[in-house]
């Protein structure tokens, strides 16, 4: 079902309780999965290290992980009694900065893994007896098993990133994502005419709360990129002298630049015979044709000025990868309504890089840009701000606590994101100095 801003009478996709709970059943199971995969392949002692002061220890994710789902899943939804009340403060994200993590009294990673199982079966439970065709809403259409998944899919990626950060031998691995089969003949850049469309949505059962609700913008004329910025059009950038010529960037990003000394993206580096980077423990070639990654919002901006271009606004980024000029309608993904496949999008930790720029045709939107979904997390030019009519919930410090001028957001989802946790109208943010999140950009222009 797609979103209008004009009734249309239709029920929400998937709207059918027993298919709600199917859902949400296969969703938490596949988080776990990956959470497992993630935590038994490094030992305590690198569970429980501290690889980067913008990480967590894994062990710290672990156990969050299953304390947000006793909080939401067991006590909010079925109303029990707090099954370890004296462990709430060490998982609340608000309480205690990841930098300080490792020094508080966490559950060792055995304790963690059977705190986080013991919720799980009970959330299981729970799940059964649930009437997701009625209640209140955070029960109805299984929105609090919705938005658990994806709790737990995105710290996921936030595991994947310590990964990356952690130094040693690589211990995960995954097939290579396909080739860029017609790219030779793409445009560089696409179209996409001005004036309304829908933009958030109200009828998509777990979208969380910064989503919501749908409402009209109008959007003057733009081209936008067909594919994100690749390495080798960055590197251009570097070999013009990018990182050294103060004009093409922000004051915060110039700052940033001189202090860290940066002259690069994050994990790169030169030697006699070109750039090197590192990626889950191995050294390899930088590859041309890959869309750039580990960039932060101010290189990403630096980058665009340079070239003659500028960020998407994050309006202007939805309008490219949902609206459908033949309907007049927003798609839920770039290619329309269906769910997210292996032939449509690079998501899910299937392949732990990009596919080159220019894959998966059967994923382009309507105005023919590709990779919008998966590959790259996109910076858009727009500040993290609510949509007109927001209002929060189930709780302040998932979104609101966030809005203002300090975050920037992104949009599209990363290889590293689950499909449960990306959506057409799906909204990342963060900092614009950060730059170890899987993140990427494409550029835009004015008519
Ligand atoms: C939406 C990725 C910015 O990791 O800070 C996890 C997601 N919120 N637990 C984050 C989140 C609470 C959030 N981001
Ligand atoms: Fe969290």
């Amino acid at each position: 079902m797609t979103d209008s801003a004009t009734p249309t009478g239709s029920a929400p996709e998937g709207a059918d309780p027993e298919a709600l709970r199917q859902r949400a059943l296969a969703a938490l199971l596949t988080a776990r999965e990956r959470t497992a995969l993630l935590t038994d392949s490094v030992d305590d002692q690198e569970l429980t290290a501290q690889h980067s002061p913008l990480m967590s220890p894994l062990v710290w994710d672990l156990a969050h992980i299953g304390n947000q789902e006793e909080l939401w899943l067991l006590r909010a939804v079925a109303g029990r009694e707090a099954m370890r009340p004296e462990i709430d403060g060490l998982y609340d994200a608000f309480e205690h900065p990841r930098a300080t993590r490792p020094s508080l009294p966490l559950l060792a990673p055995a304790e963690a893994r059977t705190y986080a199982a013991e919720v799980r079966g009970r959330a299981l439970d729970v799940l059964d007896g649930a009437a997701l065709d009625g209640g209140g809403p955070l029960v109805r259409s299984g929105f609090a098993f919705g938005m658990i998944a994806q709790h737990e899919q995105q710290h996921d990626e936030t595991m994947l990133i310590t990964h990356q950060l952690r130094s040693g031998t690589a211990v995960l691995s995954a097939p290579v994502p396909p080739a860029a089969t017609d790219a030779g003949g793409l445009p560089a850049e696409v179209l996409v005419p001005g004036g309304p469309f829908t933009m958030g949505t109200s009828t998509e059962p777990w979208a969380l709360d910064n989503e919501r609700p749908a409402h009209v913008r109008d959007v003057p004329g733009f081209f936008i990129d067909t594919t994100p910025v690749t390495c080798g059009a960055y590197q251009a950038f570097i070999e013009d002298g990018g990182y050294t010529e103060r004009r093409w960037w922000e004051p915060g990003g110039w700052e940033m630049v001189r202090e860290h000394e940066l002259t690069a993206p994050l994990f790169w580096h030169r030697d006699a015979g070109g750039w090197l980077r590192r990626r889950f423990g191995v050294t390899e070639e930088v590859p041309a044709n890959e869309p750039v990654l580990h960039v932060s919002w101010y290189e990403a901006d630096a980058y665009a000025r340079w070239a003659g271009r500028r960020l998407p606004t994050e309006a202007e980024w939805e309008k490219a990868a949902r609206h459908d000029p033949a309907s007049g309608r927003s798609r839920r993904y770039p290619w329309g309504d269906e769910d997210p496949s292996p032939e449509l999008a690079n998501l899910g930790q299937r392949h732990l890089r990009p596919a080159p720029a220019g894959a998966y045709p059967q994923g382009q939107s309507p105005c023919g840009a590709r990779q919008l979904m998966g590959d790259v997390w996109e910076w858009t030019s727009s500040d993290f701000l609510p949509h007109p009519g927001f209002s929060p919930f189930p709780y302040r410090e998932y979104s609101e606590v966030f809005f203002g001028p300090d975050h920037k957001v992104l949009r599209g989802g990363s290889f590293a994101v689950d499909p449960v946790a990306c959506r057409g109208t799906f909204r990342n943010w963060d900092l614009p100095v950060r730059r170890q999140i899987f993140s990427g950009f494409r550029t835009a222009r004015d008519l």
